[in-house]
């Protein structure tokens, strides 16, 4: 039987999602295991985790042989503990006889710079590294409301807004699904201010687009794609997220809600519709084969597009191991597909390796 193995940073981490897909996976002649990579013993390389009991329907604790197909949902933090596991998984990712599903994506600033270049690239918020204080405040002055991102940052954690008013400044952030302000009296304490965030972690500036419903609720679209059982990428679905009305983040993390894409799309008038489905259509399949392009093979991509008031469509977030929250709450009939997709393109991946190796075998024979 093939081995499916999935990697998270916790035993706890996406606990029903695992089970879902190892429920699934006996009727497609897989094993599932799951593991934490700072588990993996370097001298034995097995790995001490969990095994799916497809008759008792019970993960149970085992020492397998790291599997040759991984699933990585590591989501690394700055904490001690994913610095340990980053460089395990990196270690993981160039051993030949290991196939990842996806080798994920770097960070907001790269991928900027990437897509920048391709026709994707009216899409893109204009985005800048914020290398000091005086490029944010520099922005400001222009633009009069930015947003300030950290560029490695993910499920809405560390985002600012900030608002120059005559002389004072307002900085926003949500911590914790509530809104949290704090007025600035003066460019200098601003810049202050500034100075200690970006020593703490990189960030990436753009202006703040008014991406918000009549309602004012922040709100985005977030699509799913992922390759089928053929290798062939297809979206599987599409979402709304709503976000708290007067804030700034539509992240369900940060306490947002959803609704089906359909619903609100149907109550646009006829041709903004019709054009913003054309728009999606394609962003969507233009997306997977740039990325592919310059970077590494994925499997899923989560694309969160949001529309400002004016009616312009842009490319917010790209995120290579995406949530399926919004999919399974709006489009619950899609629920069975979405967990056999991984074991579905798993066994497509291990049967090509398998061909892979067998066309270099008669090769390295023919010579
Ligand atoms: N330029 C922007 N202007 C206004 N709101 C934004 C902008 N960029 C992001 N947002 C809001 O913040 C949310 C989180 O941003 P995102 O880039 O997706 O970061 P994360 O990786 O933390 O999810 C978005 O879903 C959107 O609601
Ligand atoms: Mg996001």
């Amino acid at each position: 039987m093939l081995a499916f193995g999935i990697m998270s940073l916790t035993l706890e981490s996406e606990l029903s999602y695992f089970t879902e897909i190892a429920m699934l996976a006996e009727s497609c002649g897989m094993e599932v295991f799951r593991f934490i990579p700072s588990h993996i013993n370097p001298h034995s390389l097995h790995v001490k985790g969990k095994k799916f009991d497809s008759k008792r329907k019970a993960w149970v604790s085992a020492e397998f042989p790291i599997p040759s197909i991984l699933y990585d949902r590591c989501f690394y933090g700055e904490d001690e503990h994913s610095k340990q596991c980053l460089p395990i998984v990196s270690w993981l990712k160039n051993q030949k006889d290991i196939t990842f599903l996806g080798y994920g994506l770097p960070n907001k600033l790269e991928l900027y710079h990437v897509l920048k270049n391709t026709p994707l690239s009216p899409y893109l918020p204009p985005t800048q590294h914020v290398q000091d204080a005086k490029t944010v405040i520099k922005e400001l002055a222009q633009k009069k409301k930015v947003i300030l991102k950290p560029i490695g940052g993910a499920h809405g954690y560390g985002i600012y807004s900030l608002k120059k008013n005559d002389k004072t400044f307002l900085v926003k952030t949500e911590k914790q699904k509530q809104m949290v302000s704090r007025i600035f009296p003066n460019e200098a304490k601003l810049h202050k201010w500034l100075e200690s965030l970006i020593t703490k972690r990189q960030y990436l500036i753009q202006p703040y687009l008014e991406l918000v419903t009549n309602e004012l609720e922040p709100f985005d679209i977030r699509m799913l794609l992922q390759k089928d059982e053929f290798g062939n990428w297809g979206e599987l679905g599409r979402g709304i997220r709503v976000g708290n009305s007067g804030g700034i983040l539509s992240n369900l993390s940060a306490g947002g809600t959803c609704k089906p894409f359909s619903e609100w799309i149907s109550k646009l008038p006829k041709t903004k519709a019709e054009y913003i489905t054309e728009e999606l259509d394609y962003i969507l399949s233009e997306l997977p084969h740039l990325l592919e392009n310059a970077f590494l093979p994925l499997f899923e991509l989560g694309v969160d597009i949001g529309i400002a008031q004016n009616g312009s469509i842009w490319i917010l977030d790209l995120n290579s191991k995406p949530g399926r929250k919004v999919l399974l709450q709006t489009r619950p009939d899609l629920k069975d597909t979405l967990h056999m997709r991984p074991l579905l393109y798993g066994k497509y991946l291990s049967q090509l390796e398998h061909l892979e190796r067998k066309n270099t075998y008669e090769k390295t024979l023919s010579h």
